[in-house]
């Protein structure tokens, strides 16, 4: 497989609250194969959200190079979408013009026509005229979701993206993602604190270390889909990631 993202010796610190700087990142380097997901697990602080953003082009490292498609990204762009965090749906317009809205240079009836078809491919095709504010979380969700796709990026980094979700609407997040990706797939980086959720839908898993970031290990999920939780190569997975991780102990 053809790589997509080529991230080379890349060091970022920020300055430290009082004086001097907080190194976070210190030479990462690591690559990503077309259409591949890839799930970041690591504890919080570790710079998972800083290394998204200078994916997508928010923040420049101070040193290494990030290659999308053969190309040094500088900006962000609409080749590779961030979903952050803290979500960034605008509350005041409907969900069909949250879709539109970032559609720019495109004909009208183009935009409406796939305003429909990502409303749809979320399942938020009766609520296409509700405000954010009259939906529920997941939906919401599914909202930010649909307003990445809807500009055909290349690449999707997603953030916590389900975060905030309750377990079972989590779950069905999940499935939608992956049959997303059987139509539509995007090169992914997923960052989440889900070590199960990582193991449902990555290609690899990196498993970070503490600030400043390394990548401890690289597992590959040699798991076809649908993948259960209770397959014996999911549950050692689990079991090699936590210890990893510092969360259960031999
Ligand atoms: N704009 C900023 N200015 C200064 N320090 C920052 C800035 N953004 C992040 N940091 C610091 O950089 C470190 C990494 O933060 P980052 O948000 O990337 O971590 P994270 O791995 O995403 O954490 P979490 O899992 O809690 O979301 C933290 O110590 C944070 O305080
Ligand atoms: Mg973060």
């Amino acid at each position: 497989m053809s790589v997509d993202l080529d991230v080379r010796d890349v060091w970022k610190s920020y300055p430290r609250h009082g004086g001097g700087v907080l190194p976070v990142l210190e030479g990462i380097s690591f690559t990503v194969s077309r259409h591949e997901l890839v799930a970041l697990v690591g504890p919080s602080g570790c710079g998972k959200s800083t290394l998204l953003d200078l994916l997508a082009g928010f923040q420049r490292p101070d040193r290494g190079s990030i290659l999308f498609g053969g190309e040094a990204v500088a900006d962000p762009s609409p080749k590779g979408i961030l979903i952050t965090q803290s979500g960034s749906v605008f509350p005041w317009i409907s969900a069909r013009r949250n879709l539109t809205f970032v559609m720019n240079g495109i004909p009208a009836e183009e935009k409406a026509r796939r305003a429909s078809h990502y409303l749809e491919l979320v399942g938020l095709q009766e609520f296409a005229s509700a405000f954010p504010y009259q939906l529920s979380g997941g939906m919401v969700q599914r909202l930010e979701l649909a307003r990445a796709l809807v500009v055909k990026p290349d690449a999707l980094y997603m953030d916590e993206p389900f975060g905030s979700l309750d377990a079972l609407t989590r779950l069905r997040m999940r499935q939608e993602l992956l049959q997303i990706r059987r139509d539509e797939p995007q090169t992914t980086v997923l960052v989440t604190h889900d070590v199960d959720e990582a193991i449902a839908l990555a290609d690899r898993i990196f498993v970070l270390s503490e600030r400043p970031m390394r990548i401890k290990q690289v597992i590959e999920v040699d798991i076809e889909h649908p993948r259960s939780m209770a397959d014996p190569r999911a549950v050692a997975f689990k079991d090699f990631i936590l210890h990893q991780l510092g969360v259960i102990e031999d």
